[in-house]
């Protein structure tokens, strides 16, 4: 993008850790800026204004939504209100990058999807790990037949996570758990290399305090393969993602949602070859996700080719699948979802 092109105006909405990240990386790309932030506390949205000089503060989401300026809107709150915040967000005429998962099930996230295309408005889940310089390099090794056919991939995503009993982490009422915290990434994982599966089976730990789940085993059976994945809050995973073909294999390093290098290793166990590769990301990798935001809504698109509406959609109806066997239900959904 030159000089001369327009910027593209960012608001974001709830001022967690994710809103300091993501911002570090928006600074490193060209062709946007951020212009607005709302916080449910004013002080708080004021404080995180005058540490980057943010032109405009609001205390309330809504406020925000009514700004002219704004163009895109980046929803960094917990699971629960995804969905209300970006349909609001696309009713106000704004853009919506909005934060992994897009939303708790697929109804809502069909919803969103209908406000895009009323608003014709761009919608996006921020799903960075799509946009990994790695995944992506990946992903043309297993098209171009380097490990031959794949056929079994393991991947998990475990942290020792316990921020008390009133966490949005673990708490009912904002979606929490590991599942949609963590999991999505390996289920993501999975769904990009194989597609939508044929056969689901998931076992749940769920908390007995909170009812989410703080471990989550999946494996799910694909039309070519197996992937056997995890998610969890009670323990560290090595967090290599591991994909095995015929003629060899694949080892994403640690913590191969965010990845900076992989290895492919060719052959059999007792002979074998193997090559390193090194891609390091621009910023954290938040950066690819925001450029793709700027490149579709400077043609015009209301979603990106690469990270669909229906991507999102076919993830979200997996996980709904997944936790209606480890028996999560969150407390706001009708009996008629999930
Ligand atoms: N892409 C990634 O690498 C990555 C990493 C971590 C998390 N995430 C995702 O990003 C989103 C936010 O995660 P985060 O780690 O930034 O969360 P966080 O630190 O807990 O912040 C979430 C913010 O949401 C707002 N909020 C609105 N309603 C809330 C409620 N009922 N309870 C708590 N907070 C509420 C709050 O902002 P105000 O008080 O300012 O209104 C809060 O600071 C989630 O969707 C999460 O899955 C993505």
């Amino acid at each position: 993008m030159n000089g001369n092109t327009k910027k593209l105006k960012w608001g974001f909405l709830g001022l967690g850790n994710m809103a300091h990240v993501f911002l570090d990386d928006l600074l490193k790309v060209d062709g946007s800026e951020l212009v607005a932030v709302a916080s449910r506390n004013e002080t708080k949205a004021e404080k995180f204004a005058n540490q980057y000089q943010v032109s405009s503060f609001y205390k309330s989401y809504e406020k925000l939504l009514e700004d002219p300026s704004i163009d895109i809107i980046y929803i960094a709150t917990p699971h629960h209100n995804h969905a209300e915040l970006a349909i609001k967000s696309m009713e106000s005429g704004k853009h919506v990058l909005c934060e992994k998962p897009l939303a708790v099930n697929r109804y809502q996230v069909q919803a969103m999807i209908d406000a895009s295309k009323k608003n014709q408005k761009f919608l996006m889940e921020a799903l960075w790990s799509r946009f990994n310089p790695c995944i992506n390099s990946v992903i043309d090794h297993i098209n171009k037949g380097d490990i031959g056919t794949v056929s079994y991939i393991n991947a998990d995503f475990g942290l020792v996570i316990d921020k008390g009993s009133t966490h949005r982490i673990h708490l009912s009422e904002t979606a929490g758990g590991s599942l949609l915290e963590l999991g999505v990434y390996p289920v993501f994982l999975a769904y990009l290399i194989f597609g939508k599966p044929i056969k689901i089976k998931a076992a749940g730990k769920l908390d007995s305090k909170t009812g989410t789940d703080i471990q989550a085993g999946i494996i799910l059976e694909f039309e070519n393969g197996i992937a056997n994945l995890y998610s969890g809050f009670t323990a560290e995973s090595d967090m290599v993602a591991k994909i095995y073909g015929d003629e060899g294999r694949i080892y994403l390093d640690p913590f191969w949602h965010e990845t900076e290098s992989y290895s492919i290793v060719k052959g059999n166990l007792t002979n074998y070859l193997t090559q390193d590769y090194s891609m390091p990301t621009k910023g954290k990798g938040f950066t690819y996700e925001i450029e793709e935001c700027q490149n579709c809504i400077a043609s015009g698109k209301i979603e990106s080719s690469i990270w669909s509406h229906q991507d999102s959609l076919n993830l979200i109806e997996i996980m709904d699948e997944i936790r209606s066997q480890i028996g999560l239900r969150y407390p706001f959904e009708k009996v008629t979802e999930n």
